[in-house]
């Protein structure tokens, strides 16, 4: 029950002798020429299976970060490696095609990893479906499913990729306390049935703090390190948990010291 501290840099608690799922190494990231980098010198390994929740005020760089693992985006300088190619990226809105269903939307990402047998895609997004509990939504279009809906829909089209590594930009940011809380427990369960490294970003410190194995504190103008946290607080943790809310505390306090620094 014991949420050990550790400051950055560095990898808390990280076998090194596993080759890690992501590995960010001095990661710099200047959009104009001569002008300030967003991101400076970002170290950054996520182990096999690890969940990994990345905070920092707006502005501070988490979504250009998450692009250049995703290979959406190219660093300035710096490496990036992924696990098995390329990670899965789920983003705060759930960026279906609307003039799809849910099951085409699942389809065209099997399509798009090689999967070309009809009926062998129509039975893995059926299982897709089935684990992210919508198992009657194939035939059903975006606006026909709630919001809540919809993101479990866009999980299941990211972990369609079959990558090691699930990248998510705030995706419950848009839903309800209620909806939230229980994509919470989903997410965690099926971060524990697939061993998917997770790099899950939120400005949300009790979400962070409810779901990761590590915290990690970004730091604004350049977004930097700052600081870590691993947490040893067992799952299935909760939202309202006494030792969730105790490192909350302290953690909201070093965000706060973060965004003081740089006026935001
Ligand atoms: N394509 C781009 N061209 C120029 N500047 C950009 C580009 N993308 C992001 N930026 C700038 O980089 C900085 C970091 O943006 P980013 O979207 O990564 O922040 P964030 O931490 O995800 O913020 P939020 O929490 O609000 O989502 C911001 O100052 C933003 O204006
Ligand atoms: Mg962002």
């Amino acid at each position: 029950m014991t949420a050990t501290i550790a400051t950055a840099p560095g990898t808390p608690g990280l076998d090194h002798q596993v080759q890690p799922a992501v590995r960010l190494s001095g990661v710099t990231k200047t959009f104009r020429d001569g002008g300030a980098p967003v991101l400076d010198g970002i170290d950054l390994d996520v182990a096999p299976g690890e969940f990994v929740c990345l905070l920092g005020a707006s502005g501070c760089g988490k979504s250009t970060l998450l692009s250049i693992a995703a290979d959406l985006d190219k660093p300035t300088h710096g490496t990036v490696e992924v696990a098995q190619g390329r990670a899965a990226l789920m983003f705060q809105e759930s960026a279906l095609f609307p003039w799809l269903t849910a099951g085409q939307n699942i389809d065209l990402a099997l399509r798009l990893r090689g999967l070309s047998g009809r009926r062998e895609r129509r039975a893995e997004a059926d299982r897709l479906l089935k684990l992210v509990r919508l198992p009657d939504a194939y035939d059903k279009r975006p606006h026909q499913l709630s919001g809540g809906m919809r993101q479990r829909v866009a999980l299941a089209r990211a972990l369609a990729q079959d990558s090691p590594v699930l990248l998510m930009d705030e995706p419950f940011a848009a839903l309800d306390a209620i909806t939230r809380d229980v994509l919470h427990e989903e997410l965690i369960r099926l971060w524990e049935a697939t061993g998917l490294a997770v790099v899950f970003v939120t400005h949300n410190v009790r979400e962070a703090v409810r779901l990761g194995q590590r915290v990690v504190l970004l730091s604004s103008r350049p977004g930097r390190i700052a600081r870590q946290w691993r947490i040893d607080i067992p799952q299935p943790r909760r939202i309202e948990d006494k030792n969730v809310a105790e490192l909350s505390v302290e953690i909201t306090e070093h965000l706060r010291q973060e965004i003081s620094r740089h006026g935001r």
